[in-house]
């Protein structure tokens, strides 16, 4: 909705992942490409084409040696400041991972949206259109063998190196798309960051009030606005705001102000012209614009008369040189607050010694004052980001070292797994962020029969067996590929404890499942004992179809599970469960049932289907009987759709339920037939998901059902298997 003129209303941390503003809602005039979508695939390289082996088959030194070349050979239509693109390719790569958010670990640079509407086009993006234009003839030159997204941050990689700064390794392997993500909510605001609009944290709601999931402080921003918030320039307001936007995307206050101050070493900010003169984004540009945004007509409109945020200066005196210079300046020198020609609000070294001034970008013989943001400020004048600022200007080598790590981590951690790194630069340590998990041993034939018969005798129901495999396996998440069956760590806090879980019953199962499983790792035995679960109620249904198994999985230890970093990933409902918390949700039961799915790489016949079996079979969260369709328990049956397509039931909200339970009374003799839940009464209120519903109640589909169900079960147990995966890339 409309926020003019007040502070957005706070949601209570719902995953709005599928509601607010569109390409379409900012930029009408948008050609509709994607009605062609149901035509096929948007990807033009075919379902063939494996990036990975494309990669490994890149000449790797080359490609760097090309990217080191680039960076000084300055372009007429865009020159380099000081002759060096580096610190221009570094801001593109930052701004390209920094869009991650860990809570549906959406956004980031794994798949190389900074080209595609909304972010081409966001107001903090400025001019970085330019940044990718120059990497054109190095991504043509090498073609399939390097996609945009690995290009983007090895840029930012090699600009450091070429100015340098340490680093510490480069991990290829980010397939791109060509599309832009529909499934990501940036937000409901309808104007941007440079419009006026207030922040998304007011004073009044305090830190911890930004709305899920969103890591953005505005509509149009990485993080925050570098002038204040809201524009008030105001650093320790604006401290907040850095330490909560940056915990968002699973940054500490130490790596917080090792990026920072790292990134700023580097390049400067422009300001140097009136703003009014720019022209419209990449995405509403004129079609002889070619997808250059921002063109202005500012004098030459580029070079030294650049404007991008607004801001003028750079941050150091050595702007192309990795130094110890930031935390010097910052911390030797007091500063006032000034006006760039822009107009923009920056602060300025107080009686700055000519030694210490910057070079003029565009005269090395000039020299003019640096600056810092108010963004930059907050590393100052926080005291608790100034205590880290104070230790890292006395240990330049805790610095190099927070920086290179904080760097790594930021264009790595939306890439999953390690086994899905590519090329000669990644580093051997693991990191805890990593999520790593031991190799498993794939067990033997003999092994699986002989644990499945112990499972089987063990007592353990149909129910409990999907429900805890469930529950391993649907944490997976494909926006950063964490979560999953592999490692088992739903046996550790805080999975362990959630009440999504059952920890009553999981542990009941868990420990069971233990004592039975012989040498079989415990996360193939949670898998397992699905299959067994499912095959039970196969049978009992009357069909005879098997349930694959693919074995391997190793189990995490304690010390390699990051628990605050899986506690973000706490279901608040989860629809497959016919569960809901007890917080109130932001958002209907059925946007997150669809958020999950699309998380989970399901289609939607996919998510259909396994609803409608998971009711069946006793899933449900506790003893909720909502959904639960049938007469026969337990038995993988259609029933689920049979019942809800049945004319002879009428349904109503559950007065006093807030519209979240509904009850089907019988037509004519009225009475009490079921109860369901939102996410229950979609597939018939919902045309789509009504049709495709459709397929599995009627007659002759009801092996269909089940081989679908099948399918899609294993589809979100193996959902996680990198290690067997990407294993043909690392021989
Ligand atoms: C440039 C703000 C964090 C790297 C800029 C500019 C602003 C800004 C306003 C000037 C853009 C222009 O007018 O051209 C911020 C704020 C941050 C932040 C508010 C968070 C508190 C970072 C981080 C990095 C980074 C984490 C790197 C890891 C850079 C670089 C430039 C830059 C290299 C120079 C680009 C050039 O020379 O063209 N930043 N930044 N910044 N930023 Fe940041």
């Amino acid at each position: 909705g409309s926020i003019e003129g007040g502070c957005p209303v706070p949601h209570d941390g719902g995953v709005r992942a599928l509601l607010g503003r569109t390409n379409k809602d900012w930029w009408p005039e948008m050609l509709a490409t994607e009605i062609l979508n149901p035509n096929g695939p948007s990807n033009p390289m075919g379902e063939d084409f494996d990036y990975a082996e494309a990669f490994n088959a890149l000449d790797y030194n080359a490609l760097k040696q090309d990217l080191t070349a680039l960076m000084t050979d300055s372009q007429p239509w865009w020159p380099a400041d000081y002759g060096h693109y580096g610190p221009f390719f570094i801001r593109m790569a930052w701004h390209a991972a920094g869009t991650y958010r860990t809570a549906d670990g959406r956004g980031g640079a794994n798949t190389g949206q900074q080209r595609f509407a909304p972010l081409d086009s966001w107001p903090d993006n400025g001019n970085l259109d330019k940044a990718r234009r120059l990497l054109w003839p190095i991504k043509q030159k090498y073609g399939q063998n390097i996609s945009w997204a690995d290009l983007f941050i090895l840029a930012g990689n090699v600009a450091i190196e070429s100015m340098g700064g340490p680093t510490i390794g480069f991990g290829g392997g980010r397939a791109d798309v060509y599309e832009p993500e529909r499934d990501i909510y940036w937000g409901s605001e309808d104007k941007w960051v440079n419009q006026g609009v207030q922040t998304r944290i007011s004073p009044e709601h305090g830190m911890h009030e930004l709305e899920g999931p969103l890591a953005a402080i505005q509509m149009g921003l990485i993080y925050v606005n570098p002038e204040g918030p809201g524009g008030n320039p105001d650093p320790l307001q604006s401290a907040r705001d850095i330490k909560a936007t940056f915990e968002r995307m699973a940054m500490n206050h130490e790596e917080t102000v090792a990026l920072t101050a790292g990134g700023h070493t580097f390049g400067k900010a422009h300001g140097n012209g009136d703003p009014s003169k720019l022209g419209p984004a990449p995405a509403g540009g004129d079609l002889s614009a070619q997808g250059f945004g921002w063109v202005s007509t500012n004098n030459s409109g580029c070079g030294e008369h650049t404007v991008t945020s607004g801001i003028e200066g750079s941050w150091v005196n050595t702007p192309t040189q990795w130094s110890e210079n930031y935390f010097r300046l910052l911390l030797d020198y007091e500063y006032e607050l000034v006006r760039s020609p822009a107009g923009a609000q920056q602060w300025q070294p107080i009686n700055q010694k000519p030694e210490d001034m910057a070079p003029a970008a565009w005269d090395p013989n000039k020299k003019v004052p640096t600056m810092m943001t108010t963004a930059d400020m907050a590393l100052k004048m926080d005291p608790e980001l100034r205590a880290i600022s104070e230790k890292f200007r006395h240990d330049h080598e805790a610095f190099k070292d927070a920086w290179a790590r904080a760097w790594f981590k930021l264009t790595h951690r939306d890439m999953g797994p390690k086994i899905r790194y590519l090329g000669p630069e990644v580093p051997a340590e693991d990191f805890i962020w990593q999520d790593p998990v031991p190799a498993g041993t794939m067990p033997s034939d003999a092994d699986v029969a002989a644990v499945k018969d112990k499972i089987a005798n063990s007592g353990l129901t149909v129910s409990q067996l999907i429900k805890t495999a469930w529950a391993s396996a649907s944490t997976y998440r494909k926006s950063d590929h964490r979560g999953g069956a592999n490692g088992a760590r739903i046996r550790f806090s805080p999975q362990k404890d959630w009440e999504v879980n059952e920890p009553e019953m999981l542990a009941k199962v868990l420990s069971t499942l233990d004592g039975l499983r012989g040498s079989m790792s415990l996360a193939d035995a949670i898998v397992l004992g699905g299959v067994v679960g499912l095959e039970k109620a196969i049978r009992d249904a009357g069909f005879n179809v098997p349930v694959p198994f693919t074995g391997g999985r190793g189990d995490a230890t304690e010390e390699q599970t990051d628990g605050d970093s899986f506690a973000v990933m706490e279901p608040e409902a989860d629809p497959f469960r016919n569960y809901v918390g007890k917080k109130k949700l932001a958002v209907r039961v059925e946007e997150i049932m669809l958020d999950r799915a699309s998380l989970l790489g399901l289609s939607v016949p996919e998510m259909t289907v396994l609803i409608g079996g998971l009711r069946v079979l006793g899933a449900n969260h506790g003893e909720r009987g909502h959904g639960h369709f049938t007469k026969r328990s337990g038995q993988l049956t259609n029933d689920f759709f049979v019942n809800l397509y049945d004319m002879t039931n009428v349904w109503s909200a559950v007065e006093g339920s807030d519209d979240q339970e509904y009850i089907a009374k019988d037509r004519k003799e009225g009475g009490e037939k079921w109860r369901a839940t939102r996410a229950d009464l979609i597939f018939g209120s919902n045309s789509e998901l009504r049709a495709v519903g459709h397929v599995y109640a009627e007659n002759g589909h009801e092996e269909k059902f089940v081989r679908d169900f099948v399918k899609a079960w294993t589809k979100v147990m193996d959902a996680d298997r990198f290690d067997l995966k990407c294993a043909k890339y690392h021989k």
